[in-house]
């Protein structure tokens, strides 16, 4: 295909995102085939790389290996709809985190072992419960109500199998937090577990925080280790920690992003609101890195936290959704119009919605710049600051609030690329508004001689 004809791509000079190598070549070096894309199957067009979750969770088992720690890794599933990437995850040898009956179903459909799925959540239903002890899958105990609906249910139909159990502890950073329990409900549970060791198979302990950082998580094992002694104390050996999600990825350099923070304001905002929370785009870690520095953190004043683990022969389990789903995907959208307006500003619009990309809905903003293809006849170099619109007619349904400097004008039927989008920004809110069909997703993979098959992914 030849991708040179009247295209070309102008990478953004503000915030330009870290590419994959081989997102990369579809991205920045084949317009045309993105085009024909998204003429095949609409914009906006969510392209998934489920080959790119399988390295990412290579990357991360590799770091434990070395610190002679045992990692169980969980995809958290959440993180996308993609049944694409759950089936990498499977083939990846990995477990599946889910959240929902639903999720748990898409896991088994892609093949994965269900004693290899842990379920998180706070309000796991009646039904859900029933299938999760009857596959022999890992149940996170979210409350002493849950760890009761547990109880009510085995009485009710004595199930063949042990349902085998997490309970999730709310470390002290996490107070004000609905999710988990404290000491007090911990220690109920673990009384109640160690009386009815017939019904319940204890494995360990969970926790999930909120934040990217690594400190708060070595303190919350410092508590939850605290727990483990306890539950041993009564006869119950507590095999592994799991310390759920957050680990971070990089969006965009750390010096450009420290710089761009540094200098925008208000003004660089449509609504003249700057956000008071960002994700750390920026940010100096790779989750790899981050379970390397976790792991070599003290853990008290003679051990690190591999250490302690190894010292109390637990394993380590991580919840990962993000952080392997890094560079799996980008969002392309197909721009519809660009237009002036009263106050000297632009608008970009585009065929699709901010439902599919998230961040405005939070108040925040996706501070990574997105890429524009442009086509057919050159538009000369004339730069313009807009934000991006979707298409509805809700004020609020914009993809930026803040104004994107573009080296050139878009025109319609450019598109606009949206790299790592696969990481809760692309699809999670979709709707169809207006009656827009749902946008959709299609997976790559490398082709023959270098080329790339695509396949629907939905
Ligand atoms: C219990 C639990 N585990 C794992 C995750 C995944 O977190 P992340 O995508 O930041 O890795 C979440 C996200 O909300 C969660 O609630």
């Amino acid at each position: 295909m030849d991708d040179t004809v009247a295209a070309r791509a102008w990478s953004p000079s503000t915030l330009p995102p870290l590419l994959d190598g081989e997102v990369a070549r579809v991205a920045l070096g084949q317009p045309i085939r993105l085009k024909a894309w998204v003429e095949r199957y609409g914009s906006p067009l969510n392209v998934v790389w489920p080959e790119l979750l399988k390295r990412n969770a290579e990357a991360l088992q590799a770091v434990p290996r070395r610190h002679g720690v045992v990692l169980d890794v969980y995809y958290g599933a959440k993180v996308n709809k993609s049944q694409a990437l759950v089936r990498a995850a499977v083939e990846a040898g990995i477990g599946v985190d889910v959240s929902s009956e639903y999720e748990m179903r898409d896991a088994l459909r892609a093949g994965a072992d269900p004693r290899r799925l842990v379920a998180t959540g706070p309000a796991k239903t009646e039904r859900f419960h029933r299938q999760l002890v009857a596959c022999g899958s890992l149940i996170s105990v979210d409350s002493v109500e849950e760890f009761e609906a547990l109880q009510a249910l085995e009485r009710q139909s004595q199930p063949s199998r042990r349902a085998r159990l997490l309970l999730r502890y709310r470390p002290a950073s996490a107070r004000a937090s609905r999710f988990g329990m404290g000491e007090a409900d911990v220690a109920h549970c673990l009384r109640q577990l160690a009386a009815a060791r017939d019904s319940f198979a204890f494995e360990g302990f969970h926790f999930h925080l909120g934040g990217y950082d690594h400190a708060s998580r070595a303190q919350a094992l410092r508590e939850v280790m605290v727990q483990v002694a306890a539950a041993r104390e009564i006869g119950l050996a507590a095999q592994v920690i799991d310390i759920g999600g957050g680990l971070p990825i990089r969006y965009v350099e750390a010096e450009r992003y420290a710089a761009f923070l540094q200098s925008q304001d208000a003004t660089h905002y449509r609504n003249g609101k700057l956000p008071t929370s960002f994700y750390p785009y920026g940010g100096g870690l790779d989750a790899p890195t981050w379970l390397d520095e976790l792991l070599a953190a003290p853990f008290d004043a003679t051990t690190t936290v591999a250490e302690a683990l190894i010292a109390q022969g637990l394993r380590l389990a991580i919840e990962p959704g993000r952080s392997l789903v890094d560079q799996a995907a980008i969002s392309v959208f197909r721009v519809n119009r660009v237009k002036a307006l009263a106050d000297g500003r632009h608008v970009v619009y585009v065929e699709g919605s901010s439902f599919s990309a998230c961040e405005t809905w939070f108040a925040s903003e996706y501070l990574v710049d997105p890429i524009l293809q442009s086509f057919g006849s050159p538009h000369g170099e004339a730069p313009m600051r807009a934000y991006i619109a979707g298409h509805s007619c809700l004020d609020d349904d914009v993809i930026t609030n803040r104004l994107i400097d573009f080296a050139t004008r878009p025109a319609p039927g450019d598109l606009l690329v949206f790299a790592n989008t696969a990481g809760y920004q692309m699809d999670l809110l979709e709707n169809e508004f207006h009656r827009h069909p749902m946008p959709r997703r299609i997976a790559v993979r490398n082709g023959a001689a270098g080329g790339v098959d695509v396949s629907p992914d939905d």
